[in-house]
């Protein structure tokens, strides 16, 4: 990554225009893993050209595929079937958890040896969730201390199924055991409590594998037998809906504001912050709401007409707006009232601690809060924060924009000390916003 980037946002007219957002993180991930692990030639559009995909792509290619950029988001994947190889160096995953987690459960369905590292952000995030089923399938893992990168793994070409109900609602590690489940000799099971993105049952459905998926109460249990091989195809990759949150709720805080995005990733297991947005109140339209490759996707239309109104967030709700409490603790901050916000654990080992984090820069731009173990309260008076203030983002880019985003509503400008970060999810961030009437830009001492 690149050397520390501080910005700095300031007060601004109301936003207007459409914002076209890059691909969504998740599944262009997906589509250069899966694409790699045809036998044939995939053709992806719309794919999200961010740090993290990049590391995706390169641990791809050192892995033996053919990966090209054919144009602004078009790529073509050679993949390579079973015959993945052992890379000739260390693959460095950058800040992409989803990279590393997901590639260590498809290394972990074929006989070769990788060693993984990360940057500062990512070497100290949790890989044991991963590590645990994976050694039952049959990986050998070593692992820094704690269960963190550096870490090299060595898979197998005996890989055993497994039954495995998740002890965390993480659609990474569901993901790391259904792909190694796919080299496995017989059914592997995955059964979780509560709906995680289902991006990889998605994918890997139009890539022609035969999924079970059997919902139970609260539960569901997604079933793979191993031994089949993805069929190559053409991917369309939605926007991402973790990205155009951050517009969307710059809209909502500034009065007056009317913008539009197209084509939206609008997933029911990635769409709470728009109904947690919709029932405090926010002018939100959602038209043309369709299927493609598998994927729901939609319209949005977003008006700025007044203070939200705080709401008790539904625990229930966390795993599909997991990304997105940053943004919502600042259109909280904005809102009229009190916003509780309970079952957030997973916060805690994000890119940052991403409750301790908005916790001490809300409070430093004179937000009344409280943060508890996995909750925040957060309690607005309807008008924006100060300001006036520079966070610390600790590498993550969903904190930087979050303050940015703050700091266009706020008397007093908001810097943060790095906005490198933000090259990882949405290289644009700056240009798309500038060009809504957003003022962010390097941060100045005046
Ligand atoms: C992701 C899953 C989520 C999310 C991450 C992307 C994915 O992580 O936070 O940004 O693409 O599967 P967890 O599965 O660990 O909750």
């Amino acid at each position: 990554m690149s050397s520390a980037k501080p910005l700095q946002s300031k007060k601004s007219p109301p936003l207007t225009g459409i914002a076209i957002i890059p691909g969504d993180k998740s599944i262009s991930h997906r589509a250069l893993m899966f694409g790699a692990m045809t036998e044939g030639e995939t053709i992806i559009g719309g794919l999200l050209e961010g740090e993290d995909v990049y590391a995706t792509a390169e641990a791809m290619r050192s892995c033996g595929a053919d990966i090209t950029r054919e144009g602004a988001g078009n790529w073509r994947v050679n993949g390579i079937g079973h015959n993945f190889r052992t890379p000739k160096n260390p693959i460095d995953m950058g800040n992409s958890g989803t990279s590393t987690r997901l590639i260590m459960g498809l290394l972990t369905g074929h006989p070769v040896t990788a060693t993984m590292t990360g940057d500062a952000s990512l070497s100290k995030r949790p890989m044991g969730r991963v590590i645990t089923p994976l050694e039952q399938i049959g990986a050998k893992i070593e692992a820094t201390e704690g269960g963190k990168l550096p870490l090299t793994i060595t898979g197998t070409d005996n890989p055993k199924a497994i039954t495995y109900e998740l002890p965390i609602a993480s659609a990474q590690v569901k993901s790391a055991i259904l792909l190694a489940g796919l080299n496995a000799n017989g059914i592997t099971t995955v059964i979780e409590d509560h709906p995680t993105r289902d991006h990889t049952e998605n994918m890997l459905r139009y890539f022609g594998i035969d999924l079970k998926i059997e919902k139970d109460g609260t539960k569901t249990a997604i079933s793979v037998k191993g031994g089949q091989t993805l069929q190559p195809g053409l991917i369309q990759v939605p926007r991402d809906p973790s990205s155009a949150a951050f517009p969307v709720v710059a809209a909502i805080i500034n009065e007056g504001s009317d913008i539009t995005c197209e084509n939206i990733g609008l997933s029911p297991t990635r769409d709470g912050l728009y109904q947690t947005l919709i029932e405090m109140g926010a002018d939100i339209t959602i038209t043309n709401k369709r299927t493609e490759a598998g994927e729901i996707i939609a319209n949005l239309h977003i008006k700025g007409t007044g203070p939200l109104t705080g709401i008790e967030v539904p625990a229930s709700r966390v795993p599909s707006m997991i990304d997105e409490f940053p943004i919502l603790a600042i259109a909280a901050s904005c809102a009229q009232g009190t916003t509780h916000m309970t079952g957030l654990a997973e916060l805690r080992v994000k890119e940052s601690d991403r409750l301790a984090v908005m916790a001490e820069g809300l409070k430093a731009c004179g937000v009344n809060l409280e943060m508890g173990e996995d909750s925040l309260t957060i309690h607005g008076n309807g008008k924006p924060p100060q300001g006036g203030t520079t966070v610390k983002t600790h590498l993550d880019h969903r904190i930087a924009m979050s303050f940015l985003i703050l700091g266009t509503v706020t008397d007093q400008p908001v810097s943060i000390d790095d906005g490198a970060p933000i090259q990882t999810s949405f290289p644009n961030f700056i240009a798309l916003m500038t060009e809504l009437g957003a003022k962010i830009g390097p941060a100045s001492n005046e």
